[in-house]
């Protein structure tokens, strides 16, 4: 069954049981209503009768029957408003009937009438009075209908003297409730329609917001992810559209993701065959000129010399790249201690002095005696060496600053140069593998492969810390790493 119907089905279902159990207790509470009023007239009666003809002995004060001529008035005006009545002495005898029909008191009820309690019936089968089937033989074995009764007992000075039993017919009132009845019975066929008619909306608009998922999902599978869902409300459904909106947006971002991660790869392809073409295109051109004894004598060392470079060149960029993989996929790990890096900024400055003098530079340290830094001491050694290479390779008789500070976190070291800058455009690039500013100043004497930068920058963030780099174009360049120091730093 589909789903709209089941929801008309529920909801239907519960308002027609409303509408059930509303009209059970209307016809219910009306029924008695229209009781209780029939019996409070008919008490009122009943007091105003015994009032009318009530007899006592003015002098003696005491209770001397009920008048007849009153009665007999009475009887007539009531039996135009289809009510009768029987008066009984005290000893239950019929003393007078208005009609030719009476109920009986039963012992029960006697002994409550007289203890001064009225009863009330809702229906009476009234029997032929031998003293009104004399007067009426005409209707004899005609059956009186049934009548609604009060039946009243009358006590003067503490006695009873009178019980007084009066009635209307029940089919006056059942007519009425029967009225009711009909009426019900039309209201329920309308609000039967206006609620079909309602649960068809309430379904509706549930299963109109279902449907707006499936489209969507079916969007989705077509890899349509821009999907917009706008579900109102505050239910389950609405929180479900969330989650759904939620689940479509991290679809979009994984699928991004594989698509970049195809395009880095690619790349990546690409750019390790070119950087491998190079040395091994010279590798085999010395080779061939080798074989073929096409290289003079006096050349040979040189040759040599130059696949030895290639050759090492080769093994440092599939080592970068395996590190560099290592360090992306974590399958490396930190330890971690901490030690004095102003020493090493001077152990690094007298290893690398004999590079920048060839190039003409001038390496200061600038630097406390002692700078406390919490790193992998190899890994650290690793960063600021690739910098300050990077730095000597790209400066031409400048200077190349090594300071280092404490800050408030941890330590900080700027390693400036007065070489050959970045443009803005470039300096945006140079985390990135296999990225060179410009290849025409690519000097081979220290093999680059464009990977140093984008394997500084993955360990520096692996400790925590943060390199930033700001460069002039012709000026110079300056980069800032940060290392946060153990209270500070993330321990993965
Ligand atoms: N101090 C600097 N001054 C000017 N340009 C720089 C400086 N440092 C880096 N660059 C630019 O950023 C590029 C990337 O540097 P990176 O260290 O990643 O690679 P590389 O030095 O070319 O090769 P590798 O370090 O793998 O041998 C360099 O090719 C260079 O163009
Ligand atoms: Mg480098």
């Amino acid at each position: 069954m589909k789903l709209i119907y089941k929801q008309m089905l529920g909801f239907f279902a519960v308002i027609l049981t409303c509408i059930v159990i509303v009209g059970l207790l209307f016809i219910n509470v009306t029924t008695r209503m229209l009781y209780t009023n029939t019996w409070t007239q008919l008490q009122n009666y009943s007091d105003s009768l015994i009032e009318d003809s009530m007899r006592y002995d003015e002098n003696t004060k005491q209770f001397e029957g009920l008048t007849t001529i009153p009665l007999q008035n009475n009887a007539r005006l009531l039996a135009r408003q289809n009510v009768h009545f029987t008066i009984y002495s005290k000893e239950n005898k019929i003393s007078y009937s208005s009609s030719e029909f009476a109920t009986q008191v039963s012992k029960a009820d006697w002994k409550k009438l007289k203890q001064g309690k009225t009863v009330h019936k809702m229906m009476a089968t009234a029997v032929k009075t031998d003293t009104s089937s004399k007067s009426s033989s005409k209707k004899a074995g005609v059956n009186r209908p049934q009548m609604t009764e009060v039946v009243r007992p009358y006590f003067y000075k503490g006695k009873l003297v009178a019980v007084v039993s009066i009635g209307a017919y029940v089919s006056d009132i059942q007519g009425n409730v029967k009225q009711i009845q009909n009426n019900l019975w039309i209201a329920f066929v309308v609000s039967t329609l206006i609620s079909l008619i309602l649960s068809y909306f309430l379904a509706r608009s549930t299963t109109k917001r279902i449907d707006k998922m499936r489209i969507a999902t079916h969007q989705i599978t077509h890899g349509n992810y821009d999907v917009k869902l706008d579900l109102r409300g505050r239910d389950e459904i609405s929180e479900l559209s969330n989650d759904f909106g939620k689940m479509a947006g991290s679809l979009q971002e994984s699928q991004e993701e594989i698509k970049r991660q195809e395009e880095r790869r690619r790349k990546f392809m690409a750019d390790a065959a070119h950087e491998m073409r190079t040395p091994l295109t010279t590798i085999n051109g010395l080779l061939e000129g080798l074989e073929y004894d096409a290289i003079p004598e006096e050349d040979k060392a040189q040759s040599i010399k130059l696949m030895q470079n290639d050759t090492k060149r080769l093994i440092r960029l599939v080592n970068d790249n395996l590190d560099y993989e290592k360090i992306r996929t974590n399958q490396f790990t930190m330890e971690r201690k901490v030690f004095n890096a102003a020493e090493v900024l001077a152990n690094l400055s007298e290893q690398l002095n004999k590079k920048a003098d060839n190039q003409g530079d001038k390496i200061i340290v600038d630097a406390p005696d002692s700078l406390m830094t919490y790193a992998d001491y190899d890994r650290f050694v690793q960063v600021i060496f690739n910098i300050v290479q990077n730095a000597i390779q790209f400066t031409k008789d400048g200077t190349i600053t090594l300071k280092a500070e404490k800050v408030e976190t941890g330590s900080q070291f700027e390693i400036s140069d007065t070489g050959i800058g970045m443009t803005d455009e470039q300096v945006k690039n140079i985390w990135e593998r296999f990225y060179k500013a410009d290849r025409s100043r690519m000097n081979t004497e220290y093999g680059e492969s464009g990977l140093g930068l984008a394997i500084v920058h993955q360990l520096v963030d692996l400790h925590g810390g943060k390199i930033d780099v700001t460069s002039e174009y012709g000026k110079g360049t300056k980069f800032t790493i940060y290392f946060p120091d153990r209270e500070h730093a993330k321990h993965s």
